[in-house]
């Protein structure tokens, strides 16, 4: 009995004492194991007579369920300390600035997309997609662009192979309008999106390029009036280019798909050659704009005679010249690393309406 208890001190100690998991894990095969020194005796047991054989198993069940216990304390003492460890050695503090050799830079493009859909989001559109590459009806016909129009010509744009002779030639779409029809198509009224995408004319020279990228806007909605349109605009206009009293003016023009139609202006000034956008005596024309013509509406399932709304267009490498002062359009596309560096925006610095643009 006494070296009993002597083996139950050792046993214990050598648990509160183990190093680390392996090793306590190694003392209970020892100690409790098929083979170890506890199991080991409850075997001789059956030689003692019952008097004995009594007493001995109550002494060595309790060495065992204290040695069990001992070791499960000393495993969870050992598993919060290696937890702790591990949440020190791994901790990420996410406040830390980017490292320099992984600080890439967004486009002035892709960040003035962004600042759009921002400013558009905010006043509840949302945004859609279409082809870039397209067919006659969804570019032309269902925009009521008639057969003889110039813009149809093969000088103004791209057409692709017909599949077979008597196909129709596939077109890549020549400005995000037909994104309008497919929505009206798709969907049912109200309707309040914007599509921002890639666009393609046979142009090429410092301002102009045969990809570039436009923004659609449109609404369709039982009470829309012209008065909404210029709401949104001037709103847009003012909230793009971060000037409170920008002057906006809207222009009468002239597109088979609205009617009336409007070109807007923005006020700007050139002192000292150095062109400033805001109150001042010149004007830049950034937008196309007007009310959904009835014919339009019609031509994709819409009742006009319920229905009315508004859509507007723009260039998105000019407002993007205009707001960051990027002289020339060529400029987007050459994949200049120092170009990119300069004009270009940090990932994280993503815009939205809450922080300002
Ligand atoms: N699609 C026209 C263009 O490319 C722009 C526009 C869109 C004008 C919608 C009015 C309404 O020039």
């Amino acid at each position: 009995m006494q070296d009993l208890e002597q083996l139950k001190q050792k046993l214990l100690d050598e648990a509160a004492e183990a190093a680390d998991l392996d090793s306590l894990e190694a003392l209970r095969v020892r100690a409790l194991g098929k083979k170890g020194e506890i199991t080991q005796r409850m075997k001789t047991l059956g030689q003692l007579s019952p008097d004995e054989r009594r007493e001995a198993g109550q002494a060595l069940n309790q060495v065992k369920d204290a040695l069990a216990e001992a070791i499960e304390t000393r495993r969870e003492a050992l598993e919060a300390t290696a937890l702790e460890a591990r949440l020190q050695a791994e901790r990420i503090d996410v406040s830390l600035p980017v490292r320099p050799e992984r600080s890439g830079h967004v486009h002035p493009i892709s960040r003035t997309i962004d600042e759009l859909i921002a400013i558009f989001g905010e006043m509840g559109f949302s945004v859609a997609e279409g082809p870039h590459i397209e067919d006659a009806f969804h570019n032309f016909s269902a925009l009521n662009i008639p057969e003889w129009h110039p813009a149809r010509q093969d000088m103004d744009t791209f057409y692709l192979k017909a599949e077979s002779e008597d196909a129709e030639r596939p077109v890549l779409r020549t400005h995000t309008s037909p994104v309008q029809i497919r929505h009206m198509l798709s969907d049912k009224p109200p309707l309040r999106i914007i599509a921002p995408g890639r666009t393609f004319r046979a142009d090429h020279d410092a301002t102009h390029s045969p990809m570039f990228h436009q923004v659609e806007g449109l609404v369709v909605d039982e009470t829309t009036h012209m008065g909404h349109l210029k709401g949104t605009l001037i709103e847009f206009c003012r909230a793009f280019f971060g000037v409170d009293d920008l002057p906006v003016r809207f222009r009468p023009s002239y597109f088979p798909f609205t009617e009336p139609s409007a070109e807007v202006d923005i006020g700007c000034s050139h002192e000292g050659g150095q062109l400033v956008i805001g109150p001042g005596k010149d004007w830049l024309e950034i937008l196309g704009c007007g009310m959904v013509h009835p014919k339009v509406l019609e031509n994709c399932g819409i009742d006009s005679t319920r229905y009315q709304g508004f859509a507007f267009g723009m260039g998105i490498e000019r407002i993007a010249m205009l707001k960051y002062g990027i002289p020339d359009l060529r400029t987007f596309y050459e994949s200049d690393l120092r170009w990119l560096r300069h004009y270009g925006f940090l990932p994280l610095d993503v815009p939205s309406m809450v922080r300002g643009l």
